[in-house]
């Protein structure tokens, strides 16, 4: 399949909004909170295959790392390399931002992306008890991993 990463252009913020709808129901981000997010510094990188959305990336730089917001890859595009490519790019997007390590947070009951996660470099550096997320964890990697 044919797939294209890139920035997210102001067409794509509803079809990220569903997908964080979707799978990060807690977050309540809709198109407008999605474009609020983007004037606040969040950077999103879409994945396309065949003219339609097939998953995201949010990034944002912190002072010394890139904090991942998350990736989400849509069920039907699932496991062809896509939540892959987009990780890379957020990794790329440290690099050029001079940021050498990632972190993100993801829940402990999420063995999917877990697993997803550690094959890909990441490490656990911590945990906290969410009120709402269940045990949620703190994963870290290196630009180089
Ligand atoms: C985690 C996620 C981003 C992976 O995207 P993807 O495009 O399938 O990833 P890739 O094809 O690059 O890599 C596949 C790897 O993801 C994990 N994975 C993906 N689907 C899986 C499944 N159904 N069961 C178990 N592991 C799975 C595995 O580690 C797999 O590697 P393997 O095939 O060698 O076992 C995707 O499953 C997703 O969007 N999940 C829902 C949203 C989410 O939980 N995001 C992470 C929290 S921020």
């Amino acid at each position: 399949m044919g797939i294209i990463v890139r920035r997210m252009g102001s067409a794509d913020a509803d079809a990220i909004a569903e997908l964080s709808q979707k799978y990060f129901p807690l977050a309540r981000i809709d198109e407008a909170e999605v474009r609020r997010r983007t004037a606040r510094g969040v950077q999103y990188f879409v994945a396309e295959r065949d003219g339609n959305l097939a998953g995201f990336v949010d990034v944002k730089l912190g002072a010394r790392q890139v904090r991942i917001g998350g990736i989400a890859v849509t069920p039907d595009c699932e496991r062809h390399g896509i939540g892959s490519a987009l990780l890379e790019r957020a990794v790329a997007f440290a690099r050029e931002n001079g940021r050498s390590s990632l972190s993100l947070l993801v829940k402990e009951s999420n063995a999917k992306a877990l697993r997803f996660y550690t094959q890909r470099g990441f490490a656990l550096k911590g945990a906290r008890i969410g009120k709402r997320n269940g045990t949620v964890l703190v994963l870290v990697r290196g630009i180089e991993n």
